[in-house]
């Protein structure tokens, strides 16, 4: 198997150009939200969750081509929650993806409504995936609703908000990830293996390789905000000290969270044995993303 990095850049580039097309043009009335919706989604980002569909969608002998729907519906997704979750009333930041947020550029009203506008897409894009033998586009809908609900990432919102100021166990915490992080990214992998055709037993362990590498992925996003600068991370660090949210570096400490990190991504790795060689992809992705730095 050919270098990471290389993959990835031209992975991205493919997601980016699916990614327009999935979108409305910006010449499209009322155009303040088409530019607002594109200004967020085109603001750079590591394309992870996109990336996570395809290498699963390969995992399980699929058709890449197949999968970019799904890859797209899901990194729509996450820029409709990063544009909600920057919001004032929420963890009220000005940068995201090296630029102002959302509300910084186009108003906070206009902000709500792009991340009303992003969601709401999701679904028109969700809805044009190819069924296969095992799933349908029923299937597909009603895995990645379910993953952005009030039980998933709204939940996991929720929860992340009522903990600032509280002192919170490591179970809570966990039980934040798993909501607000873990669930995206997990569905993300299962969604590619869906337009596989996966059989039960693939979709089972990439179930729990996603589940693994979300909940280290956010220990790591918690790692360096405290160990980063805004310039590397694109986003004002040191942001969770400041409002009291309980993190793994803010319970732990920060060689504690490192080894957690790494024992996560060593559970994910594992669960990649039943699926072989075709999973040596994600099996990279996972171990470049306990070393990111950003
Ligand atoms: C940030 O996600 C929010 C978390 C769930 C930790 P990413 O670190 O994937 O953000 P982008 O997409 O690269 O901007
Ligand atoms: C955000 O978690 C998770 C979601 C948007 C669902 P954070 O609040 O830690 O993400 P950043 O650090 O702002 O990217
Ligand atoms: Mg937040
Ligand atoms: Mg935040
Ligand atoms: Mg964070």
């Amino acid at each position: 198997m050919d270098d990471l990095k290389p993959w990835l850049k031209a992975t991205q580039k493919q997601v980016d150009s699916a990614l327009s097309r999935f979108l409305p043009r910006e010449s499209a009335r009322p155009q303040t939200i088409h530019k607002a919706m594109r200004y967020s989604i085109f603001a750079g980002g590591k394309r992870l969750r996109p990336i996570l569909t395809l290498a699963a969608a390969e995992a399980c002998g699929g058709d890449i081509e197949h999968a970019l729907a799904p890859a797209c519906a899901t990194e729509i997704m996450h820029t409709y929650s990063l544009v909600h979750d920057d919001l004032p009333s929420m963890d009220d930041d000005d940068l995201r993806r090296g630029r102002p947020t959302s509300h910084k550029v186009f108003g906070e009203g206009m902000a709500v409504l792009t991340g009303d506008a992003l969601l709401t897409q999701v679904f028109i894009v969700i809805a044009q995936t190819p069924a296969t033998k095992r799933y349908s586009v029923k299937d597909y809908v009603q895995e990645i609703a379910d993953t952005g609900g009030s039980k998933k990432l709204i939940g996991g919102q929720v929860l992340d908000l009522e903990g600032e100021g509280k002192q919170l166990t490591k179970k809570d915490l966990i039980r934040i990830h798993e909501a607000k992080t873990a669930a995206l990214l997990t569905c993300s992998v299962r969604l590619g293996a869906m337009t596989a055709n996966a059989t039960p037993a693939q979709l089972d362990a990439l179930t729990t390789f996603g589940y693994h590498l979300g909940l280290a992925f956010q220990v790591i996003d918690d790692i360096l905000d405290v160990t980063q600068t805004t310039e590397m991370l694109g986003k004002t660090a040191g942001k969770d000290e400041a409002v009291d949210k309980s993190t793994y570096p803010a319970i732990l400490g920060l060689e504690k969270s490192r080894q957690e990190a790494a024992r996560l991504t060593k559970k994910a790795l594992g669960a990649l044995a039943p699926l072989g060689k075709k999973s040596q992809r994600l099996e990279q992705i996972a171990r470049y993303l306990l070393d990111r730095e950003y």
